[in-house]
């Protein structure tokens, strides 16, 4: 076990994006199912928040749950900030791009949690030899986009979903 993991019950992973309506529960569903699929039901939780608060209360982007929905995932969401505090809670913090990641490393100050936070698409395998400052690794903002944004939002989320999983086994030593 990760000695820098927090000891709590169930090991935590948060998705993070800027509004917590379009991309972090598109994140939040797919590694759900994931985590069922592993039979890690019960060991694992998974849930998402914001760094913004514009959208607090809302459920998720239209958009985003049909194309949830259009694959077979379930979500039931209510948008929410991220709490600074949660963060020394959470085994793994996934952020969906560069800019989540600033603001999720400036509210954690240097606390440990540091080392657990870190860029969704740098778990996709095709990926893991780009620099965190890479654009490449940015799950980009689908808000002002179209449907097919958000499907592909979904395609890097399911790309990356499986080393996600697979980090939260080691983190576990399972
Ligand atoms: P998300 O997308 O961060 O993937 O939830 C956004 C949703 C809303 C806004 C920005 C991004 N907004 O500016 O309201």
């Amino acid at each position: 076990m990760n000695a820098s993991l927090p000891s709590v019950d169930q090991y935590r992973i948060v998705a993070i994006c800027l509004g917590n309506i379009c991309r972090s529960p598109m994140a939040e569903a797919v590694l759900r199912s994931r985590v069922a699929e592993a039979g890690l039901d019960g060991l694992v939780a998974v849930d998402s928040a914001g760094t913004g608060s514009w959208h607090v209360g809302h459920e998720p982007d239209r958009r985003a749950m049909r194309a949830l929905r259009e694959r077979g995932y379930d979500i039931a969401h209510t948008a929410r900030r991220v709490d600074p505090g949660e963060i020394d809670a959470t085994g793994l913090v996934v952020a969906m791009d560069r800019w989540n990641l600033a603001d999720l490393r400036d509210l954690v100050g240097d606390s440990s949690a540091l080392s657990r936070i870190h860029l969704m698409r740098s778990f996709d395998p095709n990926l893991t030899h780009l620099p965190e400052d890479d654009g490449r690794l940015d799950v980009p903002d689908p808000y002002y986009g179209t449907l097919d944004d958000f499907q592909s939002v979904l395609d890097m989320i399911e790309i990356a979903a499986s080393g996600v999983i697979d980090q939260a086994r080691l983190d576990l030593a399972l």
